[in-house]
């Protein structure tokens, strides 16, 4: 992280900078580098979009810039918001002209005044995203840190550069992504500025559903999602932007029987599973696999708690759970729907002496997606007890041998029946009829459990002999 005054130059060695700072120098304009590009240096981190604040008329340097570039560049001009793109290569340069903002309260719309790089930095987020670096030749190269942001990434802290109260107002969803920067790089919220998201929580009502739940996913995609999660919860913005996790929370016993806290098992699910995938509806599947587990919940006196079907309930909540948070309701809703549906399965296996048949069955419902299944169910296991634990686990290994050989034998994962509804149709004379579905289905099972092997022949055999006994004549 210790980057000196000529060691920060080097980063802005790629002529495109030159070209830039030259381009600003004979216009007269200030030119800087500003957020998360500057940032991501320090974090040796690598960064796509340049940001960069013009002292004065950005879209005026962005097209002299575009001039200058030639015809390998493209500009785009958002008059509206006073911005420019410059797009050269795979290089995308955003410009904009300094400003002094001010929020309405009822919108994230600002009015705004041209001002100097001061005011720019002054209205950014966090002291971390305010470093600005000069790009004219007198002092190219130049850190312009004003609210010690340098030494904010080195104690690893998030902190707002101005008043806490006056920047979350000015743009509430900055609330949410001072969590999701939190989560990403494991960074701690200031008390000040994390006490100022406590009292403007409220606020965040103005911030549409989609940007919200781009920040979520941007959380999720963290290497420990769980800190988002809890910082949610602790500043009170998850009971208004996702209240169904909220109900997980709390313990109840009776009898001296109490069950688990059930968001603290989903934030370790999530936490385990993320260690194994990337996949991001993976991880809303592990975040959403318990769901229903609060309105499936009852006291069984011989038994215990229990959570009968939380499965099923939590995969029919799904849907609704997506279209609230403007999520996609495409076939990623689906696959989620479909791994929390079928968590239990690959446990309750595990759980029993492993039969072809179970395993041949969850292969068939799982599909090409089975592996990704097993995934779930293991980041599962939490319990605390070791050797329960392991039992789990090394069933688990079993269950995944049986998979692999099955699947090698039987080919289930994209099972087709070898007999379609059509075939059965024209054998017997028939038009669609339930006895057609009646017949389709026997043979489904009869494969599954192993009583006939998955082809054509032993599947048109077992027909005609089901036929018959259904009192069906073949008229071939
Ligand atoms: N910014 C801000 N308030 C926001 C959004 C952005 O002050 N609500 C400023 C920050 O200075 C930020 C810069 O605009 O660094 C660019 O924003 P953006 O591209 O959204 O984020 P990055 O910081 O680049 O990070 P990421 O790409 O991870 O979102």
């Amino acid at each position: 992280m210790q980057i000196t005054k000529e060691d920060l130059k080097t980063y802005f060695s790629d002529s495109i900078f030159t070209v830039i700072s030259e381009t600003a120098d004979r216009l007269g304009l200030e030119c800087y580098v500003v957020g998360g590009y500057v940032r991501d240096i320090f974090l040796q981190r690598s960064s796509k979009d340049i940001d960069v604040v013009v002292v004065g008329n950005g879209i005026k340097m962005a097209e002299a810039l575009g001039k200058k570039l030639g015809k390998k560049a493209h500009v785009s001009i958002f008059k509206n918001f006073g911005t420019a793109q410059v797009k050269y290569g795979n290089i995308e340069i955003e410009f904009v002209g300094a400003r002094k903002e001010s929020y309405q309260r009822d919108s994230r719309k600002p009015i705004v005044e041209d001002g100097t790089l001061e005011d720019d930095q002054n209205r950014r987020d966090f002291t971390i995203n305010a470093l600005a670096v000069c790009l004219n030749k007198e002092q190219f190269g130049e850190l312009i840190d004003p609210f010690s942001g340098i030494e904010d990434l080195e104690k690893r802290i998030i902190r707002t550069p101005l008043d806490p109260d006056i920047t979350f107002s000015d743009d509430p969803l900055r609330m949410m992504r001072g969590i999701r920067f939190a989560t990403q790089l494991n960074f701690h919220i200031e008390e000040e500025t994390f006490e100022s998201i406590k009292h403007n929580k409220e606020r965040i009502e103005i911030i549409s559903k989609e940007r919200i739940a781009e920040e979520l996913n941007k959380i999720l995609a963290s290497p420990r999602p769980s800190i988002g999660f809890v910082l949610l919860d602790e500043c009170g913005l998850l009971e208004l932007i996702f209240p169904e996790l909220i109900t997980l929370q709390g313990i109840e016993s009776r009898n001296g029987r109490a069950h688990k806290d059930n968001f603290y098992h989903t934030l370790e699910v999530l936490d385990n599973l993320s260690q194994h995938t990337d996949n991001l509806w993976l991880r809303w599947a592990a975040l959403l696999h318990d769901i229903a587990k609060p309105i499936c919940k009852r006291w069984e006196p011989k038994v215990g708690w229990t959570f009968h079907n939380h499965n099923f309930v939590g995969e029919k909540m799904v849907p609704n759970i997506f279209r609230n948070m403007k999520l996609p309701m495409n076939e990623k809703m689906k696959y989620v729907q479909k791994m929390v549906g079928l968590h239990m399965r690959p446990i309750a296996l595990a759980e029993e002496i492993v039969t072809d048949s179970a395993i041949r069955r969850l292969l068939f419902d799982a599909g090409d997606d089975i592996d990704e299944l097993m995934t779930l169910c293991e980041a599962d296991i939490t319990s605390k007890n070791q050797v329960r634990k392991q039992k789990f686990l090394d069933n688990f290994q079993l269950v995944r041998k049986k998979l692999k050989d099955l699947e090698e034998k039987d080919r289930i994962r994209n099972f087709q029946p070898p007999i379609s509804g059509e075939e059965i149709m024209e054998t017997f004379g028939l038009g669609p009829c339930r006895q057609v579905g009646t017949i389709k289905s026997l043979i489904k099972d009869a494969i599954l459990d192993g009583v006939i092997p998955n082809e054509y022949e032993a599947a048109y055999n077992y027909m005609m002999e089901k036929a018959k006994k259904l009192g069906l004549k073949s008229i071939k």
